[in-house]
């Protein structure tokens, strides 16, 4: 048998970072999706490709529990990030189905950019854990793969991840994460436009900057506490659909981002463009330092802007993903 699941990546519409604090953030899955193909084996092996995890290709094959390296042309992090999600993505579901020597050969395909701070990991994660427990027969609900893909973060980062990534990967739309409260928000069709510089960052590297900022300065403790502020205003716009609100509030809350040390040269670059081809409001968008910016702009105006920006590698447009996990 063959089984196909594919979950949405996201942008933060506001309360990265801020989140990892307990204040609330509100991310948005995006209709850019992982995919991931899973066939049970009748052996213990796991067997691994993948094709557009913005890496060159790979295809890797290893037995549980061997610590060989996987011989491929390709970073070693970037190989080591992606196998690791799919290890414990296949650990949870061979949990989830009591079957805890399952063989399987998993396929990837994704069309989010790897470490972009567009959820492509959670989303990997997400599609990973729903195909292979339906392959075994067992259907999990939408909070339960959020859950367990959560557990799957949490191990590979060390511990470093909130909920928010993996919680709107599963439940597709606009969500509210807080500590351990999710929950899904109404939201208008937001006219999301994606600029992306090409690099990846170190979401630990990031957040443990911010935490040092906060634990010397006050201001930067004052700064998180604004960024909640924004965030419980930007819900009131959300549920009115204002959506001209929630662009001057994105301005704002990219401002808080930089002063906490998180943007770079190429966000700021690409915001400002977004901004001056009329954007009703642009931000970073996750764990910052290079990576991803998200405007709303419902004409083209932003999107191309952002092509012609040096600092961009590449800028689309992202609907609201309305449904999460799906079966592909
Ligand atoms: O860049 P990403 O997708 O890893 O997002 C990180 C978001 C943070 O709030 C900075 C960390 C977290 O786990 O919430």
């Amino acid at each position: 048998m063959t089984t196909t699941s594919s979950a949405p990546g996201k942008v933060y519409l506001f309360g990265e970072h801020a989140v990892v604090y307990g204040e609330p953030a509100v991310p948005c899955a995006i209709e850019r999706r992982a995919t991931v193909t899973v066939s049970e084996r009748d052996d213990d092996h796991l067997r691994v490709s993948a094709d557009a995890l913005s890496l060159d290709g790979f295809t890797v094959e290893y037995s549980d529990g061997s610590d060989q390296e996987p011989d491929v042309n390709v970073p070693t992090p970037l190989v080591e990030a992606a196998t690791g999600y799919v290890d414990e993505a296949v650990a949870q579901a061979r949990d989830a189905a009591d079957s805890p020597h399952t063989g399987f050969d998993v396929e990837i395909e994704s069309e989010i950019p790897l470490g972009a701070g567009l959820g492509s990991s959670a989303a990997v994660a997400v599609a990973g854990i729903d195909a292979a427990t339906r392959e075994l027969g067992v259907e999990l609900d939408a909070r339960e793969v959020a859950d367990r893909a959560y557990q799957v973060e949490y191990e590979v980062q060390d511990g470093q991840a909130s909920r928010a990534d993996t919680f709107c990967s599963a439940m597709g739309g606009a969500v509210r994460v807080e500590g351990d409260d999710c929950t899904t928000l109404d939201a208008p069709d937001l006219p999301f436009v994606v600029g992306y510089d090409g690099t990846s960052h170190d979401t630990g590297e990031l957040v443990a900057g911010v935490r040092s900022l906060r634990e010397e300065f006050g201001f930067a403790a004052d700064t998180v506490a604004a960024i909640g502020d924004l965030v419980r205003e930007g819900e009131r716009a959300l549920a009115a659909g204002d959506v001209e609100t929630l662009g001057r509030l994105m301005d704002v809350n990219h401002g808080l981002l930089s002063a906490l040390g998180v943007s770079a040269r190429s966000l700021e670059t690409m915001v400002w463009a977004a901004r001056e081809s009329g954007a009703l409001g642009a931000k970073l968008t996750g764990a910052g330092g290079g990576g991803s910016v998200v405007a709303l702009d419902a004409e083209d105006c932003v999107e191309t802007a952002l092509g012609l920006t040096p600092d961009c590698e590449e800028s689309f447009r992202a609907a609201l993903a309305t449904e999460g996990v799906r079966q592909a």
